[in-house]
């Protein structure tokens, strides 16, 4: 057996990595008598690659609610509030995001006007309830064990779901997939970087009456002029309730470098959402493993952006060895053919050619920057242990 835990190594050896400071604030695994830095790519020599992405235990923290809507479930959803899609049938949608993300087309504008198709179909706290709990029992199928999804109730509220509406169905959503199927979930508040900050502060003060269900706030949709600087206030606000605070820093944006910088310093920021622009900017790369930043990669949702995707896998590939905090993400998985997670992980995999041990080590990230307590964490780590050495 390639085991991952072997104590007659003696002490372990910290990497650069095991030497930052977890997003969480505390010193990585100091109690571990192991860890999976000593996992070697004959892991699980007994399965083969599609059985080892299908089987290790998941850990997932950069999903939209309003993404992973699938397209048989959006035409229930539009037909039930009387909507009337642009679309024929469930093929259509499929073949309409297809299209709009074909090569020339592919853009973070394009991505979001179709997400505005689908999310545009919510207009009941119930609606909020259904995709949850149907995202939840797709975590079960993919292996994901604790989820952190984002969902931006700015658009839930012009639609006319109150904020309380909103939180409250997804709420009792995340009850139901522990309940029905075992997934444990947190739920992360976005702000919408192109709309008034005010707007977020008043939703911010208006969600004290839900702080109980949600772990943290972030910030995403277009990156428009003045994000980041415009959030400064909102995120003082949201820190003074001991929010955990992340926000997207989409792939080579204008001004990517000086954004995730600024999230970093100004907004003070634990973990960056996408943020791989940090590799082409060595200060950003001491920066991120200094303050142990996390970052939130989605390797599918770059197939249909601008640039090219190998740059990206370096990117990515390059974090990773630096020893950052990147974990692996869906972002929007029924969107622009993005996938679920095992489809994300074999893509990224053959894509960038990541071993079985960079797999390990990407969910290891993934669990180290979790904003669940350290129990979880520790029994998810193990969880992870016990797959590799089994
Ligand atoms: N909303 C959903 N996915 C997003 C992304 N990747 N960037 C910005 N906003 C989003
Ligand atoms: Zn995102």
């Amino acid at each position: 057996m390639s085991g991952i835990c072997d104590r007659s190594r003696g002490p372990r050896i910290h990497s650069p990595r095991g030497q930052g400071k977890a997003a969480t604030g505390r010193w990585r695994h100091d109690l571990d008598p192991c860890d999976t830095e000593s996992v070697g790519d004959d892991v699980r020599s007994d399965l083969s690659d599609e059985e080892f992405v299908a089987g290790i235990p998941k850990v997932e923290l950069h999903v939209h609610l309003e993404g992973t809507i699938e397209p048989l479930s959006l035409f229930r959803i539009a037909e039930r509030n009387g909507i009337e899609l642009p679309y024929d049938s469930p093929e259509g949608v499929v073949a309409f995001q297809a299209e709009r993300r074909a090569p020339g087309n592919e853009s973070l504008v394009n991505f979001l006007e179709c997400l505005d198709i689908s999310r545009g179909a919510l207009r009941t706290g119930a609606d909020y309830h259904t995709i949850t709990v149907d995202f939840l029992a797709r975590c079960r199928d993919e292996g994901v064990r604790y989820v952190e999804m984002m969902v931006d109730p700015q658009q839930a509220i012009r639609q006319g779901v109150p904020l309380g509406d909103c939180v409250e169905a997804i709420t009792q959503g995340r009850a139901d997939g522990l309940t029905n199927h075992g997934v444990r979930s947190q739920l992360i508040m976005c702000f919408q970087r192109d709309h008034p900050a005010a707007e977020a502060e008043a939703l911010l003060e208006q969600a004290d009456a839900h702080r109980d269900s949600i772990v943290g706030i972030g910030l995403d949709n277009y990156e428009t002029p003045g994000f980041p600087a415009l959030f400064a206030a909102t995120y003082e606000l949201a820190r003074r309730r001991e929010y955990r605070l992340t926000s997207h820093c989409d792939v080579n944006q204008p001004d990517s470098i000086r954004h995730i910088r600024a999230c970093i310093e100004d907004l003070g920021v634990e973990r960056i959402d996408h943020g791989l622009n940090t590799a082409t900017d060595p200060s950003l790369v001491d920066l991120v493993l200094e303050r142990g930043i996390a970052l939130t990669a989605c390797p599918t949702f770059y197939h249909g952006q601008q640039g090219a995707a190998e740059s990206r896998l370096d990117m990515y590939r390059s974090l990773l060895d630096a020893g950052t905090m990147i974990s692996l993400n869906t972002d929007d998985p029924a969107q622009f053919g993005s996938g679920w997670l095992t489809n994300t992980i074999s893509e990224a995999m053959a894509a960038a050619r990541f071993s079985r041990s960079d797999l390990v080590r990407f969910m290891h990230n993934a669990i180290d920057s979790a904003w669940t307590d350290e129990h979880h964490r520790r029994d998810l780590t193990s969880e992870l242990l016990t797959f590799c050495n089994r």
